[in-house]
C-alpha cells in the first residue's frame, strides 16, 4: 500500500493526468483532488503551523485543512476540487514563509 486511501472500486474511469510537486501522477475521471493525492501518498501539504504535514481532516469543505496550490498560485481544497487533466499543483503554500520553518 502507497498511500493513506485504497481505492477499493471504480478502477476503470478515464485516466487523467495531473503533476504534484512536479512530479506526474494519474488520477480518474471525477476524483477529488484529496483522492488523487491520498491514494498516492500520505499527505496532501505541509502545515503552516508545525514541521509536519497534514492530510485533511472533515472530507467535506469546513474545516481548512486540506488547501493545496495551482502553480500559478491558486488556493484549492483537495476534498472539494476536482483532479482535472493537466492541473499543476503545489504542496507547500507559494510564497509563504511561516516562522517555524525558517
Ligand atoms: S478536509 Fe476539511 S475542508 Fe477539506
Amino acid at each position: 500500500m502507497n498511500g493513506r486511501f485504497v481505492r477499493l472500486g471504480e478502477r476503470d474511469r478515464t485516466t487523467v493526468n495531473l503533476v504534484v510537486d512536479g512530479a506526474p501522477i494519474e488520477a480518474l475521471q471525477g476524483d477529488t483532488l484529496m483522492v488523487a493525492l491520498l491514494t498516492q501518498g500520505v499527505s496532501l501539504r505541509q502545515s503552516e503551523f508545525d514541521p509536519g504535514r497534514r492530510a485533511g481532516f472533515c472530507l467535506m469543505g469546513a474545516c481548512q485543512d486540506c488547501w493545496v496550490w495551482t502553480r500559478s498560485g491558486e488556493r484549492l481544497r483537495a476534498c472539494s476540487s476536482e483532479a482535472r487533466e493537466g492541473l499543476d499543483i503545489v504542496t507547500t503554500q507559494p510564497e509563504a514563509t511561516w516562522p517555524l520553518h525558517g
